[in-house]
């Protein structure tokens, strides 16, 4: 097309499209342009703020590394990485929500009533529950997948004072579809704003803080993986997750405990001297 205008742009740019385009490529192409289009016009976006969004956006693929995505935080914070999950999550399912950037592969195995919290500070919780399909029937043999920071708020791979795998740890369900842990409560933290993406939040008055929270990514064969997090019910960020990961049924009440309450059959079992907090947590997958 010779004389573009911006009301034919979008136009040329399908015209430009070759015929043997795949149907997937050329609705997210088309609805992209469409989209990138209406909005510059919508804004009237002027050349310095187009500049702008291109050296931000070399600026976050230059701080990009193996260890940090700039790109997935970016992703985070606008709330796209949540809405893809929302997309895709079954509602028969657990809620899934965000994998974040510091789950480590392969991390050590532990028994059922295995200890994360080892001789890590903070208040000792006991988290356990049941992995369970559609019906509520029991999944033995399922591979839960768990990670969350130190009391300090960091993860170990942010943190030279940690060991590599502390607090990820990997179990395998039991007979009964159980599983069961000990670990210290999460506690709140903040997304790194060192960065472009920091200069975001920072610009549109937004802090960076994500409630505190356990990951956990649920495998078992025949389902489909589940990736999601376990939110304690009285945490202040609940209602303001910076990258939007919180749903209702993650949220769960962590309840106090006597020494004496403390369940046989766990790693710590004998050694509790000190009250504790539980949480119950079932997470239910669907099949694939
Ligand atoms: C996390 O929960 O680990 C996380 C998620 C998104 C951005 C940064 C951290
Ligand atoms: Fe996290």
């Amino acid at each position: 097309m010779r004389s573009v205008t911006a009301e034919t742009i979008t136009e040329a740019f399908l015209g430009y499209f070759g015929d043997e385009v795949n149907p997937r490529t050329h609705q997210l192409m088309e609805r992209l342009a469409h989209h990138v289009h209406e909005f510059a016009k919508e804004v009237e976006l002027t050349h310095d703020e187009w500049r702008a969004c291109i050296e931000f956006l070399t600026e976050v693929g230059n701080i990009t590394t193996a260890e940090r995505n700039e790109f997935v935080l970016l992703s985070d914070v606008l709330g796209l990485s949540s809405l893809v999950d929302m997309i895709h999550s079954d509602p028969h399912g657990t809620s899934s929500s965000v994998l974040g950037p510091f789950h480590i592969s392969n991390p050590p195995r532990l028994p059922y009533g295995g200890d994360l919290k080892r001789d890590n500070d903070g208040e000792l919780v006991l988290v356990q529950g049941r992995v369970v399909g559609p019906a509520g029937e029991p999944i033995s043999g399922a591979e839960l997948d768990i990670w969350q920071t130190a009391t300090n708020g960091m993860y170990s791979s942010q943190d030279d004072a940690q060991d590599t795998f502390n607090f990820h740890g990997l179990m395998t369900t039991d007979e009964s579809g159980r599983y069961a842990f000990t670990t210290v409560k999460p506690v709140p933290y903040t997304v790194p704003t060192d960065g472009p993406v920091g200069r975001i939040l920072d610009a549109t008055g937004r802090h960076p803080w994500r409630p505190s929270h356990l990951h956990v990514i649920a495998r078992a064969q025949g389902f489909r993986t589940l990736v999601t997090e376990i939110f304690p019910d009285d945490d202040p960020y609940l209602d303001q997750d910076t990258v939007f990961g919180v749903r209702s049924d993650l949220v769960m009440r962590y309840q106090a405990r006597a020494a004496a309450e403390f369940p046989d059959g766990m790693v710590l079992s004998g050694q509790v001297e000190t009250a504790f907090e539980q949480v119950d947590f079932d997470l239910r997958l669907v099949a694939d």
